[in-house]
């Protein structure tokens, strides 16, 4: 068990993804992602690897300068930033940086992106760190947040000396494996079989 708070990944605790690792290969299809971008976000592994302070800085920074996003992480009750709250999600995100380079994308991930979604919806959002805060997060914020987040990225990508090339399919790699994840936690907000 990871010494991280609420990172139950792998655990009992997270319940079994209502999509099949056959439909999340024709997702993986529908974006394009093959073996080479499995290759690349394992490449880029050790390059974030000792950056994930300074990615989360970065992405942190956007949130709190977007009081639309930064919401998500206030007080119910007086509209104030929960530092406790976002101190504790920021842990879990760092950790997702290295699961998402990791790339072992197999029963036991896909199970742990539908407890993000959850997490992200009302289902289960602030049930982790009892916090305090709104009920869910927007549906309307979550794929848009892709953009700056791999956009962001790149720079870091490039840090380490690999060719332009290597670093272009690093940062392809991240996109499209945003994509996916993003549209998997989609679930919860997605009406009956619509998804
Ligand atoms: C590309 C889009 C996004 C990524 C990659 C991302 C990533 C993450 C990750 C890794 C976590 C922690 C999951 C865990 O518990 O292990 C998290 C939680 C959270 N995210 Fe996001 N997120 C995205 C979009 C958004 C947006 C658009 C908002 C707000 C407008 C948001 C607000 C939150 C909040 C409030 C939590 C805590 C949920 C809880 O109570 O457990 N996220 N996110």
């Amino acid at each position: 068990m990871s010494s991280i708070l609420g990172y139950t990944y792998g655990t009992a605790a997270v319940q079994r993804s209502p999509i099949s690792l056959a439909d999340f290969e024709l997702m993986k299809k529908s974006v394009l992602f093959g073996d080479e971008d499995v290759k690349y976000l394992r490449l880029s592994y050790d390059v974030v690897k000792d950056q994930v302070e300074a990615i989360l800085d970065v992405w942190y920074g956007f949130v709190g300068s977007n009081p639309h996003l930064l919401a998500t992480f206030t007080a119910k009750s007086d509209g104030k930033p929960l530092a406790d709250y976002l101190a504790a999600v920021r842990k879990r995100f760092g950790q997702w940086i290295l699961d998402t380079a990791r790339a072992e994308y197999d029963q036991k991930w896909l199970d742990y992106q539908h407890e993000i979604g959850l997490r992200h919806h009302r289902t289960k959002k602030n049930r982790t760190d009892g916090a305090a805060s709104t009920d869910i997060v927007p549906f309307r914020y979550l794929a848009p947040l892709i953009f700056p987040v791999t956009f962001t990225l790149k720079p870091f990508l490039a840090k380490k000396g690999h060719s332009a090339a290597d670093v272009e399919k690093m940062h392809a790699a991240w996109v499209k494996s945003c994509l996916l994840q993003v549209t998997l936690w989609s679930h919860p907000y997605v009406k009956g079989e619509d998804f």
